[in-house]
């Protein structure tokens, strides 16, 4: 039994295989979080909580004699305002009667098998053996509101997810100024915070910060998670690193404006409440209505940011991405973006996809630029049908081509906005969302349609359904691409549009829902000019989320870094393109660009046709390469050895489940000269096994001298014990030049 409930003591219990989490049913009803932490037998961890009088901490009613149980100082599950705890709340309700704060009393709780589902919200899913639920009602009686706290525990998988109901209990309106998915106290110790900030091009910078007394927040009012702060946080302890040390993983299921806020307090405890965010939102609940707040996905390890880095990639694959193409074998792409941009026509498109047949590649992409007058990105979206200068006998003549040299067909599109200059804008202006009387502010030159709306949600399912039932497309690039201003629905009444960026995100989940369903076929890579909306909220819908837009190697390690300590490859769209790079204006070797962009869902964006002959020979044996070690890569454990920017390498490595092989990557990114070959030590093997090192790629080399372990760097397929990769580690070769790189690849010998 993974959710245990002692009647005598108030305690709940929570154990998953390596953690345990417990609450505890105070006598005056309030839900006191004791632990979460390593796995501990059956104790009762009541006595970790002091029972003092704090000065200015006031006490609940019934506590006043004592003074020692004040909400300002007890961990709770889920704080509320007003009532005596002045840390940041997790919920901030009004009455009609202009009341705010509750005072939350546990009324009941029932334990259930399987998993709770949260209606049009994307969750964590599960068998009924693999997941059990905990649901805790608490209930302010004063105005009736209640809220149900939802508790997944995922024993074998050592998560637990956590989401909130929220009812009107009572028999007057309700506004909801704050409401949170989850509050984490964790009372005691020395905690870091590790985010992912960032901007467009540059997304997932991990950057890993003290606390500070008071509030830190890292968020989103951006309609979307964003470029800039990834819903995804860290509570680490100091000592923490990659192979070691207490962290705490906290990851909402959500695609809109959140925030997370960690607070340390006056006693030094630290406080993380996440969710959406409570700027602009505000959400009245009539009698008897609910509203969800989004899913929290938890995690726990004292084996450091690897081990809690893995265990969210295995859950997430196993739990979040879902469908046909999670764990199917995803097709190595050739997209023209960066190839055309909008200048292309059937023929190029067709030179282009030859070559690509050629080289190995399996779905050609379209990208933007296809339709309506679409000649620059000022213009037409919203005009979803084919533009017939170019591509002269409609898409049918296109993709007939290309399916006929052997390729899959796959195409752009950017179904949440419109053009000012569209047929679609002109038919319906009203469907974009401005606020009456004031010019929008515009952002690469369109607008965002109002997804809060029914009528906008069945138009783009027709077009998209019919686009799809058309013609023979495989795969939808669904890119957005600027974030929401002018927030303001024309099907909302005026007490409803502090509902508006919650109900865009909702729509927009509702429309994936429907699409991804009837369309279970489609490969479905999400987009946001590059990574702008990169969260497991997406990734219910979207296996593979282009990356980002910046596809400079070197850049892009730093990105698929910071990525990686959620997302699992398999996420991750990640392209070669031409250099010098059309972002940074950087030249980084073929063979290089290739090693970095294997660590994600793999392809080319650039045209093959002004590659040189060698350059496309290198390309077909990267693909060939990428294919073959296609499931140690995407289905591996992944482990990051030396971090980019730290010192003059990265490097990082994959290990298959049954630890029979392994893939080790390394780029150099400082050149230097005078130094030792790059040593590491590799992760995750078996030490008692023998492994031979049966390929090794160097790429973009100048020079290179001496070899593993002191043997001719020209000998072949040397065997290495596990241990002696682990303990002892390799030392690669010297590589000089500008960036090169370096892949070797392990197999167990039998
Ligand atoms: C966004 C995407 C790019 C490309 C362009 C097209 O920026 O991230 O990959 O599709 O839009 O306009």
């Amino acid at each position: 039994m993974s959710v245990t409930f002692d009647a005598r003591s108030g305690i709940i219990t929570l154990d998953t295989v390596a953690t345990t989490y417990q609450m505890k049913l105070a006598e005056t009803g309030h839900l006191l979080h004791l632990y979460y932490g390593r796995r501990i037998p059956g104790d009762d961890l009541t006595a970790l909580i002091p029972r003092v009088d704090v000065s200015f901490a006031p006490d609940p009613y019934e506590c006043r004699a004592t003074r020692t149980f004040s909400l300002d100082v007890q961990p709770q599950e889920y704080p509320a305002a007003n009532v005596g705890d002045f840390r940041v709340p997790a919920l901030i309700a009004e009455s009609a009667d202009g009341v705010y704060g509750d005072d939350l009393r546990c009324v009941s709780h029932a334990v259930r098998p399987g998993k709770y589902a949260l209606e049009g919200l994307p969750c964590a899913d599960a068998g009924e053996e693999d997941c059990q639920t905990l649901a805790i009602t608490l209930r302010d009686a004063a105005t009736g509101l209640q809220v149900e706290l939802l508790y997944g525990v995922y024993e074998k998988e050592d998560v637990i997810t956590r989401a909130v109901k929220i009812v009107n209990g009572g028999d007057k309106d309700i506004v909801l100024h704050r409401a949170s998915s989850a509050a984490l106290d964790v009372p005691f110790g020395d905690w870091q915070l590790i985010h992912f900030q960032g901007r467009h091009a540059m997304e997932r910078q991990m950057e890993r910060v003290d606390l500070m007394h008071g509030i830190q927040s890292v968020g989103s009012t951006r309609g979307a998670s964003s470029h800039h702060h990834n819903p995804f946080v860290i509570l680490c302890g100091r000592e923490a690193g990659e192979e070691q040390g207490e962290c705490y993983g906290v990851m909402p299921v959500y695609s809109g404006s959140h925030r997370t806020d960690v607070e340390l307090d006056q006693t030094g405890d630290v406080r993380l409440v996440t969710g959406i965010h409570p700027d602009m939102f505000r959400w009245t609940l009539k009698p008897g209505e609910a509203f969800t707040a989004p899913e929290v996905i938890l995690t726990f390890t004292h084996e450091g940011m690897g081990a809690l880095s893995r265990r969210y990639h295995r859950f997430l694959r196993e739990h979040i991405i879902r469908g046909k193409w999670n764990h199917a074998a995803r097709p190595v792409l050739l997209n023209n973006w960066e190839a055309t941009y909008f200048d292309f026509n059937t023929g190029k498109i067709l030179a282009i996809a030859e070559q690509a047949a050629a080289l190995g590649a399996d779905l050609l992409v379209l990208d933007d630029g296809w339709f309506g007058q679409r000649n620059d990105d000022n213009r037409a979206l919203g005009d979803w049908f084919v533009n017939e200068e170019k591509l002269p006998g409609g898409l049918d003549a296109l993709i007939k081509g290309v399916n006929g040299l052997g390729l899959k067909f796959g195409i752009w599109m950017e179904p949440e906005m419109v053009s000012e200059d569209s047929d679609l804008y002109r038919a319906h202006p009203d469907w974009a969302l401005t606020v009456p009387g004031r010019k929008p502010t515009m952002g690469r030159n369109q607008l965002v349609l109002d997804m809060s709306r029914g009528d906008v949600r069945d138009y783009l399912y027709d077009t998209i359904a019919g686009l799809l039932r058309k013609h023979h497309i495989e795969y939808v690039k669904w890119d957005m691409n600027r974030n929401m201003t002018d927030v303001y629905s024309r099907a909302l009444p005026a007490d409803r549009q502090g509902e508006l960026f919650h109900r865009y995100i909702l729509g927009v989940y509702d429309l994936l829902e429907r699409l991804t369903t009837d369309f279970p076929d489609v490969l479905w890579e999400g987009c946001s000019g590059g990574g702008g909306r990169f969260d497991a909220g997406m990734l219910r819908y979207h296996p593979q989320i282009w990356l980002s837009d910046d596809t400079d190697a070197i850049e892009r390690l730093y990105i698929q870094h910071g990525s990686s300590f959620g997302y699992p490859v398999s996420a991750m769209g990640a392209h070669v393109s031409a250099c010098p790079n059309h972002q940074t204006g950087r030249t980084v070797a073929l063979g290089t660009r290739a090693v970095v962009a294997m660590s994600g869902t793999f392809g080319y964006e650039l045209d093959p046709n002004a590659l040189t002959d060698g350059e496309r020979e290198q390309v077909k044996a990267q693909i060939a390469r990428f294919k073959r070690w296609y499931d140690v890569i995407q289905n591996g454990d992944y482990y990051r050895l030396a971090a980019p920017g730290e010192g003059r390498f990265a490097a990082w490595q994959t290990v298959s489940a049954d630890r029979g092989e392994a893939l080790v990557s390394a780029v150099i990114t400082h050149a230097a000269a005078n130094l030792p070959g790059i040593h590491l030590r590799l992760r995750g093997l078996d030490p008692e096994a023998r492994y031979e090192m049966d390929e090794m790629a160097m790429e973009g080399c100048q020079a290179i001298a001496d070899a593993m372990y002191g043997q001719d760097a020209a000998a072949e397929r040397p065997v290495y014990s596990g241990a002696a990769l682990m303990y002892a580690g390799v030392t690669l070769p010297v590589m000089g030049g500008d960036y090169p790189a370096a892949q070797l690849h392990f197999t167990r010998v039998k």
